[in-house]
């Protein structure tokens, strides 16, 4: 039940609101002065304030300023009479919901005051909802503990709460966009909007007013102002993803926005001015970009301001067992399925392929396999083939050509290709060789009949990585 707290110290009008409002299915409780008022508020906390404007000692203004200090949210509805309206709009201006003026007309009373106890409710929610948002993005959405993870997360944390500008840089599927939100929702615009625009995915020509907005008859079609991605990003941060892709006439644009925070909507001769945050990202060498003369060099520096480089999966294949974890925990639930395991044969064939694809491609993975595993377990042979190759020589070794034959007998029903098992077979031949010399190149490429280069680029094509024969550490 909705309780309301009523403050006048008019003994009739306490009266007759307790009454009526009681009547209306209110929880009422009154209080003829502000002190006594306030005391009810922190005992009782009530879901709306109705208070008398003037009162003898402590006035309706005093309560809003005590509240507006202790930062206590809730509504409040002056009563006024009708010479004090002046003095009801500034009680609005600290924060008051709305007025009541004298005598009272007690229909439209109860209409104020469920509006007002719904849009606070609303209000609360969308705090509440804002603010579970940001803790998932507070690092929590972002997986890996590897030092180059940490370093990533070191940044965050340093650069959030700045208003500079970030350039983030990474191989596609690194989490660029994830960064991204992570600093919009750590930083003090956390409750403003988060905007990304895809630079890349946008035709050139309408690149300009999705992301300026345009006048109502700037060009045949344009029935209507448009508001642009930057007005709507105003107060919070604008996400400019794949900036390489901007053309020349936009870079300037982009570099006057940067510079000033303001700029004109397509066909308006209004100057707009805007309160953003912006963020870009880019898969591309920029520097390469600026030398061959595509990015505009000042604009370059503009954005690289703090330069935000995020590591490639393969630079921390550590953190693949914990991404595989999270990924898992992910498509279970979205997929209302049982989780699936990955024993060690197969976490080590995935440890030890190079993803190109980055994060992104290691998650459709899990989710690929999370579909067409059957059962819990996940095994070698559902792993795409280009995994093959890495299968643990440890569990599945043959020296003599017999037993490297007995390992092809074994056709699986669905069949398997040539190229896999070939490869499978090298190798193995190779980590033999690699072993029987210590790690010696020159002497394992002799005992296979190639020559030393051929060898070590094999072993980085199947991602071999085997210790060197040990220096004398005198020398
Ligand atoms: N560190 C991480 N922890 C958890 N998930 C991640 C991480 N990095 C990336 N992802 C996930 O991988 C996918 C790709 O990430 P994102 O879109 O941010 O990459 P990107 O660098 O913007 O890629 P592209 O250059 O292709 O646009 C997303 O689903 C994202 O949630
Ligand atoms: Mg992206």
């Amino acid at each position: 039940m909705t309780k309301i707290l009523v403050i006048d110290d008019d003994e009739t009008i306490r009266d007759v609101l307790q009454l009526f409002l009681s009547k209306e299915g209110f929880e009422v409780t009154v209080a003829a002065s502000a002190e006594e008022g306030l005391d009810i508020l922190f005992s009782e906390a009530p879901d709306l304030l109705l208070v008398d404007m003037v009162m003898p000692g402590m006035g309706g203004m005093d309560i809003l300023k005590v509240l507006n200090q202790k930062n206590i949210n809730i509504p409040v509805i002056m009563i006024t009479a009708f010479g004090t309206i002046e003095s009801a709009v500034e009680a609005m201006k600290l924060g008051a919901y709305d007025y009541i003026t004298k005598p009272l007309n007690l229909e439209a009373l109860v209409i104020t005051i469920k509006r007002a106890v719904d849009v606070s409710r609303l209000k609360k929610e969308n705090l509440w909802l804002k603010r579970q948002l940001r803790q998932r993005y507070h690092f929590s959405g972002l997986i890996g503990d590897s030092p180059k993870m940490q370093k990533v997360y070191e940044m965050i944390e340093k650069i959030a709460d700045t208003d500079s500008t970030v350039l983030i840089t990474g191989e596609s599927g690194t989490g660029k966009e994830l960064v991204a939100r992570t600093i919009h929702y750590s930083s003090s615009r956390a409750e403003g909007p988060f905007v990304p625009i895809n630079c890349a995915a946008i035709p050139k020509d309408l690149l300009e007013t999705e992301l300026f907005g345009h006048e109502k008859g700037a060009f045949t079609g344009a029935f209507n102002t448009r508001i642009g991605r930057f007005e709507l990003a105003n107060n919070g941060t604008i996400f400019l993803d794949e900036i390489s892709e901007l053309a020349p006439s936009l870079q300037v644009k982009l570099l006057r926005v940067i510079q000033e925070r303001e700029f004109e909507r397509v066909g308006g001769v209004k100057t707009i001015k805007v309160n953003v945050r912006i963020i870009a990202a880019t898969n591309q060498n920029l520097e390469k970009a600026v030398e061959e003369g595509r990015f505009r060099e000042d604009l370059y520096y503009r954005l690289n301001v703090i330069p935000l480089p995020l590591p490639s999966l393969r630079e921390r294949k550590e953190d693949i067992p914990l991404l595989i974890n999270h990924f898992v925990k992910k498509f279970t639930k979205k997929l209302k399925r049982t989780p699936l395991n990955f024993p060690p044969e197969v976490m080590h064939c995935l440890m030890q392929y190079d993803w190109p694809g980055n994060v992104r491609e290691l998650e459709n993975l899990i989710e690929r396999l999370m579909i067409l595993v059957s059962g819990d377990k996940v095994s070698i042979s559902d792993l795409p083939e280009k995994f093959h190759a890495f299968v643990n020589p440890e569990t599945h070794y043959g020296t003599t050509s017999t037993s490297l034959y007995n390992s092809v007998e074994e056709l699986p029903e669905e069949g398997i290709t040539l190229n896999s098992i070939i490869e499978n077979i090298e190798k193995k031949l190779i980590l033999k060789a690699l072993d029987k010399t210590g790690g010696n190149r020159s002497k394992a490429a002799t005992l296979l009949g190639l020559n030393r280069t051929t060898l070590i680029e094999k072993m980085k094509k199947m991602g071999i990585d085997f210790p060197r024969p040990k220096k004398p550490s005198s020398i």
